[in-house]
């Protein structure tokens, strides 16, 4: 596996394989991977003869300094499990190297940054929208690969694609999760073993709200639902459980007319931050 640290050269190296007519996948992370990463790494390799993983903690998307001083960092781990599965380049750059200066621009995503994580996390999305342009100027892959995991991102991700004719293709990778249904997540690493078996209960939520969706029951009546299972455990908070649109994140009071629905949720589990999701069909 190649690694690199620094622009210039990665992007000669990749100068050099495009001339050879290679085609490049880019996994962009922060790092601290799990199998859920590594689903991304083997569906990029199925369709690109070269797979980029970048692995950076981006200070631009944590509106909270305490979770980026405290976000899993595993440099060298990563870089074996990288290398364990057959990733050909790994792009790990310090901060200096992604932000020689403070990037004044900011991306606004009208209604798609304005809900959920864009509402708990304010910046956030525009933090991700400004580093993953970089990521994409820098290695000009064919294809990305990202978590369905992180659905709201993804959105997010297509409409700067599309609005600003960036050119590659784009693809969502299902959830990878643990077997008690936790999506697997590189803030897991910080669930003390008192904490751990508290997790669960946003898929075990998703899962029942699904159920009473599909039964007919109102989204308010489901909402009370979700925030009373979630509050009944000491230590567990819940953010927010919306059902949008997966296309445009229009919060829905009910599903009739949406694009394919997708259920959201957010909370804590002591003090760390857990996301997950689930399509309605
Ligand atoms: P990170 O949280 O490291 O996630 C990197 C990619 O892995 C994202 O596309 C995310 O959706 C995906 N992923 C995370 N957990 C997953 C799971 N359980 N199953 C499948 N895929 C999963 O998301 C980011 O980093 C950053 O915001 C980034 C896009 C790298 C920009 O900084």
């Amino acid at each position: 596996m190649k690694i690199f640290k620094h622009i210039a050269p990665l992007k000669e190296f990749l100068k050099e394989l495009r001339l050879k007519g290679k085609t490049i996948g880019l996994v962009p992370t922060m790092g601290a991977l799990h199998k859920g990463h590594l689903a991304l790494i083997k569906a990029s390799q199925k369709e690109n003869s070269h797979t980029v993983c970048s692995i950076f903690v981006n200070p631009a998307q944590f509106n909270n300094p305490a979770d980026l001083r405290q976000y899993p960092r595993t440099m060298d781990r990563d870089t074996e499990l990288l290398k364990e599965v057959q990733c050909d380049i790994l792009f790990c750059p310090d901060n200096h190297e992604i932000y020689p200066v403070q990037p004044a621009v900011h991306l606004d995503f009208g209604n798609l940054d304005k809900v959920m994580e864009g509402e708990f996390r304010p910046g956030h999305f525009s933090g991700v929208g400004i580093v993953v342009a970089k990521l994409v100027h820098i290695v000009e892959p064919d294809r990305a690969y990202f978590g369905q995991k992180d659905w709201q991102q993804f959105a997010i991700i297509k409409q700067l694609v599309e609005q600003l004719n960036f050119n590659l293709k784009l693809y969502s990778i299902p959830t990878l999760r643990e077997p008690d249904g936790l999506a697997l997540s590189s803030r897991n690493l910080r669930l003390s073993s008192d904490l751990r078996p508290l997790a669960p209960v946003f898929f075990k939520a998703l899962t029942q709200a699904r159920e009473k969706l599909k039964a007919g029951e109102k989204i308010h009546d489901i909402k009370k639902f979700v925030r009373e299972m979630v509050e009944e455990r000491p230590g567990v908070k819940l953010e927010y459980f919306e059902v949008a649109d997966s296309q445009n994140l229009k919060i829905l009071e009910n599903v009739n007319g949406a694009s394919r629905p997708i259920l959201c949720v957010a909370g804590t589990v002591g003090e760390i931050r857990l996301i997950d999701n689930l399509f309605l069909d």
